[in-house]
């Protein structure tokens, strides 16, 4: 398959003068994101590489880092895991509280607000320093010692938290939170916060497209059960109250985040990561939706 010449085609095809989308403002430092920004990055097992636009600029991941915290949770607690959050599309907004009041504070899946927060309750429980963990993480999976947190970012996201904060305050009343509430939202607003590029995004998700195992050496990150679980909740929930429409549209498994990242996998084939910072009304990147529909579009292929 000729990716850069898809690649290239999207890139004349897209662009940003034609969305309506709009820039994060809710949490201060992400509003301050030039607008324009697009870039696309794609990494095949046959270890191939297309990009084009700003494909090796970094982008704040946001919600896309709650793949990497759920993956390094299922390695600890295995199938445990399911007893304290569940594997339901929530078909509501990602920092929505209603659900919880009836369902006992167990969140719908790990990717909304609230069952990344019960993830990151776990890691405090389990891990001497999680956010030292994390970073290990996600360096190894994509062979780059100099990923870190945007530590701006996250003291911004601190300072408008209140819904944050709300959830793991409601969870922890109802009996679903371990830890004391600082430690969690810390940990969470500084995953939230990782600096990294399309470039980085799509090689770290290579593991997920590559059943588990890093591509270069064959190391095996995770089972390759782990890794089948992982993908099914991106693609029945990755996107929150549009994740049936990305389905729809692009047909594979993904995740994204409010910095307008988005990254999907092609199980065996290949990563691809997307930016674009202009957000439609459910807090997805329009851009980015709208290239990686004309990506499977254009290559004729998607899982289903
Ligand atoms: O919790 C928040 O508000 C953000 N730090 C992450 C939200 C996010 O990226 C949702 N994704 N689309």
């Amino acid at each position: 398959m000729e990716y850069q010449k898809i690649l290239d085609q999207i890139q004349e095809e897209l662009n940003y003068r034609d969305v309506f989308g709009k820039v994060a403002s809710y949490i201060p430092e992400l509003a301050r994101v030039d607008p324009k920004k697009f870039g696309m990055h794609l990494y095949s097992t046959d270890a191939q590489q297309s990009s084009f636009g700003d494909s090796s600029e970094k982008l704040s991941i946001q919600s896309i880092s709650k793949v990497f915290t759920l993956t390094m949770a299922m390695k600890i607690l295995g199938e445990d895991l399911w007893d304290r959050v569940d594997v339901e599309p929530s078909g509501d907004p990602f920092n929505s509280l209603t659900q919880l009041e009836h369902e006992k504070g167990i969140p719908r899946n790990p990717f909304i607000n609230s069952g990344a927060l019960v993830i990151c309750d776990i890691l405090v429980s389990n891990l001497k320093d999680p956010k030292a963990e994390l970073l290990e993480f996600v360096r190894k999976i994509t062979g780059n010692p100099e990923i870190d947190y945007d530590y701006t970012v996250a003291a911004s996201e601190k300072s408008t938290g209140y819904r944050n904060y709300a959830l793991v305050n409601y969870m922890k009343a109802l009996g679903n939170i371990k830890n004391d509430v600082e430690p969690i939202v810390d940990f969470y607003f500084h995953q939230c916060s990782l600096a990294m590029s399309c470039e980085e995004l799509a090689k770290a998700f290579m593991l997920y497209a590559n059943r588990g195992k890093l591509l270069e050496t064959g190391e095996r990150i995770i089972s390759k059960t782990k890794n089948k679980r992982i993908n099914a909740l991106m693609q029945t929930c990755g996107f929150y109250d549009e994740a049936g429409e990305f389905s729809f549209e692009v047909g594979l498994p993904g995740k994204s985040g409010v910095g307008g990242g988005i990254v999907a996998i092609h199980p065996g084939q290949y990563s691809v990561a997307v930016w674009s910072p202009l957000l439609n009304p459910k807090g997805n990147s329009e851009l980015g939706m709208a290239a990686l529909e004309r990506f499977t579009t254009l290559t004729g292929f998607s899982i289903f």
